[in-house]
């Protein structure tokens, strides 16, 4: 799924970087709980310009609210329902340039203006969507798009 891509920079040192981070934080630990909250903690003090960042999780047919950093968000969201819900319906990453042009975006920090959001599959099934928001518009490229992906796919080698 990765192998195809060859970015070089600061930008991609930094995100190998971040996924080394994420691997040796995560290592021998079982309890998903932790592993999300210390994930979404490592991306909030990476990440430059994103106001929230954070977990919802799928159970009995809707999203609700994990581990996160930033302000208190809207708990449960149903499935096709805004950029998180979409991103579960459909099964991919959402890149959101402009959320306000997003119809149904879900505004829970109204300083949000892009986003992006990351499904996340586990043992073949949906377990939840990496959300993170940024009060600029454009904030994420497809690079971030690539990197967020690989970080995911290395949470999940975590998760139980
Ligand atoms: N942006 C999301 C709602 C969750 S908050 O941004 C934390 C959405 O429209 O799905």
């Amino acid at each position: 799924m990765f192998e195809h891509k060859n970015y070089s920079g600061e930008k991609t040192k930094d995100y190998e970087l971040l996924i080394k981070q994420l691997d040796a934080l995560s290592e021998g630990e079982k309890n998903n709980v932790a592993l999300l909250s210390n994930a979404s903690a490592l991306l909030n003090q990476f990440l430059t310009e994103v106001n929230w960042v954070g977990f919802y999780l799928w159970e009995e047919n809707e999203l609700i609210l994990g581990p996160f950093q930033g302000l208190p968000a809207c708990i449960r969201i149903p499935y096709g329902k805004g950029v998180c819900g979409t991103a579960v319906s459909e099964q991919q990453t959402q890149r959101v340039d402009d959320v306000h042009a997003f119809p149904g975006h879900i505004a829970c920090d109204g300083a949000t203006n892009s986003e992006i959001v990351v499904p996340i599959t586990f043992d073949n099934q949906i377990y939840g969507v990496l959300d993170i928001d940024s009060p600029i518009n454009n904030r994420f490229d497809e690079e971030d798009q690539y990197f967020l992906e690989k970080f995911v796919l290395h949470l999940t080698k975590h998760l139980q």
